[in-house]
């Protein structure tokens, strides 16, 4: 592994340089942060999990035709991606209430909302990822119009397809964090979903007794994440037998 040049690190994951120019590996750390990095904490075998899941996700949704970054899984860790430039917004759509919403707008957490409600946040750890309006997206060039009309389509294609799948197995998908990056193609440059789609990035709440099933329970210290997301992971059918969680 320390043969390989890392190209970028952040909180949950590592990007090495990829095989061929134009892919990088996605490798995912048994890291959990919250809260901008002020809560910390490694939990083992999450990285395993959030790759599976991701692998599982991307590649549903690659198969519906929405583009991804996603290529392919290569290993337990490790998955080989496009390289994208990202686009540094972080995109939230959002179905019931829960998390910050809640907080700023006093709505009670689990009310389902009237639509679907996609807001950004502008990806800046200094800043705390603060939430913007298209216009502060635009104003800035964080992205174009173009880029905005296709994140918003692409968000609200996402969360039909996800909120499908989650409720076939019993899950209810409160909300999610999406990512977007540039795919240069020759001329042209295409947007595409990037980064990961897991537990951590998403409310999962079981249809029945709304038990979380997702970061929360890190950021609220409630224990046992290991043991939802392996059970997500399961109910997707990813894992025949959750005993095997941790094998590739
Ligand atoms: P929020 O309610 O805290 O704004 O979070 C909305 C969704 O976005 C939730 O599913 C968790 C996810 N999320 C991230 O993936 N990364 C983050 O840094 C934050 C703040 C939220």
């Amino acid at each position: 592994m320390s043969r390989r040049k890392k190209i970028y690190e952040g909180k949950a994951k590592i990007l090495y340089e990829g095989p061929e120019p134009g892919t990088l590996i996605q490798y995912f750390k048994d890291d959990a942060t919250a809260f901008n990095a002020q809560k910390h904490a490694i939990i083992e075998g999450k990285g395993v999990l959030n790759n599976r899941i991701s692998e599982f996700i991307m590649g549903h949704l690659n198969s519906i035709g929405v583009p991804t970054h996603f290529i392919r899984r290569l290993n337990m860790r490790e998955q080989l991606i496009r390289e994208v430039e990202i686009i540094p917004l972080e995109v939230v759509v959002r179905n019931i209430s829960a998390g910050s919403i809640s907080k700023k707008l006093g709505i009670a957490e689990g009310e389902v909302l009237p639509r679907s409600i996609v807001e950004f946040y502008y990806k800046n750890d200094e800043l705390g990822d603060p939430m913007v309006a298209e216009e502060h997206i635009t104003a800035f060039n964080w992205a174009t119009t173009q880029e905005l009309d296709d994140i918003m389509a692409l968000a609200l294609r996402i969360n039909d397809y996800l909120s499908g799948i989650f409720a076939a197995v019993g899950i209810r998908l409160v909300d999610f964090k999406l990512e977007f990056g540039r795919l240069f193609e020759g001329e042209m440059v295409r947007t595409v979903l990037a980064d990961e789609i897991s537990p951590d990035s998403c409310r999962l709440w079981d249809a029945k007794s709304n038990n979380k099933l997702d970061k929360d329970r890190f950021r609220q210290d409630m224990g046992g994440l290991s043991e939802a997301y392996t059970e997500v992971a399961t109910r997707l059918g990813i894992f025949k037998d959750p005993n095997s969680a941790l094998e590739a």
